[in-house]
């Protein structure tokens, strides 16, 4: 059998490090051929030792002259910064990209990606929301799948398979609503970053963990659904689902609603970008069905989700509104990591910063990284006020 060859860029992070878990567990179909991380040498060493990848992409040349010398002479080869990430997502070896690299850090690699024809299985829902209409547009004029790894939009990708989208009533989103959901709306000022990276259901990196708490990472899929599946924003909603077992639901025309529904595990999701259009043995544990807590469901709406609706309205804007959206939100996120913001001035940042930065055409990446840049300027000026 012919064995898949994937690269994993974000290979040290925990979509990343999962990702190769899965790799683990089916060594007769998946081969590593690249790996690529930012600044976690020692991990990304290690890992270079275990699965042997023809090359390695670190953050800076530093590191990669660090890297050189911890590896093997004459085996992997070590390359760093975006041009690094760039030679992996076009390395000729390659047939899947997985991009689980945080941030707008991921965007130029996606673009490369689908340009180059190659599968993409896309955990970087940031290259969707800055640049989500260019990404899609390629892909489709160079036969690229995009298999989102985001376990909503991966949900809402396996009960669309083989189904018209013109059938499609609903695109249903599921959120956990977060550490904070049954708090009340006053005590969101005292958030510390500790509560806030607890989350009840999802063990993540920081940034999601905290956009989840925001659930601006639920606006952020909203805006990926949009292009993932092309259909109008108002047939998109969001349910809050606490026990994170139903992943997202489908709605169509004739009234039969279909829900994928799983472990809460990301390894699943990822599996199914990495063996699509095949179907693999699961490496987690199958969930007992009944379930032995009972599933609820509430809407969303109101004070609480004011992240949903920036995040809609950076898409109606359309543009580079969305990129603004997402380059707010990821200086706001990490100042408040540094407890230079309150867990409530997160949003008021990101609505001011997309009040302020002027949208502009989003046809080109240059076009969509001076409008990143253009916002986290102005986020960082209210950061420091
Ligand atoms: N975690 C989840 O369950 C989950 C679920 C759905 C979607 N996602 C999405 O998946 C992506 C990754 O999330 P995560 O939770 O895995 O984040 P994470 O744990 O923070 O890991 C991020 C990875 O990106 C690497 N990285 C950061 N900047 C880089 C750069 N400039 N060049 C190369 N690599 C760089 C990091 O390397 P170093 O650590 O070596 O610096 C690390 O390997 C995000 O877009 C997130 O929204 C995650």
């Amino acid at each position: 059998m012919d064995k898949k060859r994937i690269a994993i860029l974000g290979s040290t992070g925990s979509v990343g490090t999962q990702a190769l878990d899965v790799a683990a567990g089916h060594p007769d179909r998946l081969h590593v051929e690249c790996l690529a991380a930012g600044r976690n040498v020692d991990l990304l060493a290690e890992q270079a030792e275990r699965w042997q990848p023809s090359v390695v992409s670190v953050g800076t040349e530093q590191d990669a002259a660090e890297l050189r010398r911890r590896l093997e002479p004459g085996g992997t080869r070590v390359v760093w910064g975006a041009e690094g990430l760039r030679e992996i997502s076009l390395h000729s070896n390659v047939d899947t990209v997985l991009n689980a690299v945080v941030g707008a850090a991921g965007l130029a690699v996606t673009y490369d990606a689908v340009t180059a024809g190659k599968q993409v299985a896309l955990a970087n829902k940031e290259s969707l929301v800055m640049a989500g209409e260019l990404i899609m547009a390629a892909a489709r004029r160079h036969e690229a799948d995009v298999l989102p790894v985001d376990s909503e939009p991966n949900a809402l990708h396996q009960c669309l398979r083989g189904e018209h989208i013109s059938n499609v009533r609903r695109l249903i989103l599921t959120a956990s609503g977060g550490p904070f959901r049954t708090w009340p709306q006053e005590r969101l000022a005292e958030v510390t970053p500790e509560e806030a990276l607890n989350h009840p259901t999802w063990l993540m990196g920081q940034r999601i963990t905290i956009d989840s708490a925001t659930l601006m990472n639920k606006g952020f899929e909203i805006i990926e659904a949009y292009w993932l599946f092309g259909v109008p924003l108002e047939a998109i909603e969001v349910v809050v689902h606490p026990q994170s077992a139903v992943h997202s639901l489908v709605e169509f025309s004739d009234g039969s609603l279909v829900a994928q529904v799983g472990p809460t595990d990301m390894r699943i999701p990822i599996q199914y970008a990495l063996s699509y259009p095949e179907r693999w043995k699961s490496v987690v544990e199958y969930l007992q069905v009944p379930a032995s807590s009972p599933w609820d469901f509430e809407p969303s709406g109101g004070d609480r989700f004011v992240a949903l609706d920036l995040a809609r309205q950076a898409l109606r804007a359309g543009g580079t509104a969305p990129a603004v959206l997402n380059a707010a939100d990821e200086v706001a996120v990490a100042a408040f990591l540094e407890r230079e913001l309150r867990f409530d001035q997160i949003t008021s940042v990101v609505a001011d910063v997309l009040e302020e930065v002027p949208t502009t055409s989003a046809d080109s990446i240059e076009s969509i990284l001076e409008a990143d840049a253009a916002a986290r300027r102005a986020a960082q000026a209210r950061v420091v006020k």
